[in-house]
């Protein structure tokens, strides 16, 4: 783990609300998984605290992170221009790892898109199922991302582009759906929910690993912001123990 002070290269916006910040940062990063993710200071000032974010893209040196403006922290981000330097502290959490898998369903939704992106880039010899879901067309962003996956299967929630839904009722629903050896998806915790209780109705054997987003404070570990309930009870720290945990072993 580094604490860089990383170059803004470039900070555009690549849908309504969601923007591409990509980092120049002072050496390559390697062996990064997707699911991980970096704690980027978004400015000078009062905003002190950092803002986790998951890692999207790595190309060399550059470092692209997609981030949806929710608040205080993601607008003032909005205002970073080429050429500012912001700290990032990376890489965090442990990543989903799929050494040991061949055929990846892929179900994310909303932001919840980025981390799985870096997911596919990292093995580019595994195939992928994808199910993506948006909010509408105007949340629609980086398909090319998932182009290289046998299947790609587009949902809104308004059906103005794509099919009408969501990416888990649009996985179950899949008559051709192609036999998978583990699901990764990431999105919001409702679509989490949702997706541990259908797997659960159907007594689906096949692992799910899933990506959480919790508010936090540190990303390393030391401040217990994060904490997640486990199905045993016990408390986990998702920056930490996370955020990539075996759906059947935490609460959603
Ligand atoms: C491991 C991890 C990876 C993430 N990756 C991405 C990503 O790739 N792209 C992206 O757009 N967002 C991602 N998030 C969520 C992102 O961190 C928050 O949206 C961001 O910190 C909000 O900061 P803010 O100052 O703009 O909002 P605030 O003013 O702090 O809060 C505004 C709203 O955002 C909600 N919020 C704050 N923190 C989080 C959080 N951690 N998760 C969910 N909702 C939150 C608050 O409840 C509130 O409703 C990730 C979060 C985690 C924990
Ligand atoms: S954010 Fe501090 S322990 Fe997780």
């Amino acid at each position: 783990m580094k604490d860089l002070l990383a170059t803004v290269k470039s900070n555009v916006s690549i849908a309504e609300n969601i923007y591409a910040i990509t980092l120049t940062l002072t050496g390559p990063l390697k062996n990064i998984s997707g699911g991980q993710f970096v704690n980027l200071s978004v400015g000078e000032g009062a905003m002190l605290l950092r803002r986790p974010l998951g890692i999207c893209k790595i190309d060399g040196n550059d470092l692209t992170l997609c981030y949806q403006v929710k608040g205080k922290g993601t607008k003032k981000l909005t205002e970073a221009k080429a050429g500012d330097k912001l700290k990032v502290l990376l890489p965090l959490g442990n990543g989903f790892d799929l050494n040991e898998f061949n055929n990846i369903a892929v179900i994310g939704g909303g932001v919840g898109i980025f981390p799985l992106i870096a997911a596919i880039r990292a093995y580019k010899d595994k195939n992928f199922y994808s199910y993506i879901g948006f909010r509408n067309k105007a949340a629609v962003c980086l398909l090319e991302e998932f182009e290289k996956s046998k299947l790609l299967t587009v949902t809104t929630d308004d059906g103005s582009y794509g099919d009408k839904g969501n990416a888990v009722s649009a996985y179950f629903s899949d008559k051709n759906r192609p036999e998978a050896d583990v699901i990764i998806a990431c999105g919001p915790p409702v679509m989490l929910k949702v997706l541990k209780e259908e797997l659960e109705k159907r007594n689906f054997n096949t692992p799910c690993y899933v990506s959480l987003e919790e508010r936090m404070g540190c990303g390393i570990g030391a401040c217990l912001v994060c904490t997640c309930k486990k199905s045993d009870g016990d408390n986990a720290r998702v920056c930490k123990d996370g955020p990539v945990f075996n759906i059947k072993n935490i609460n959603l």
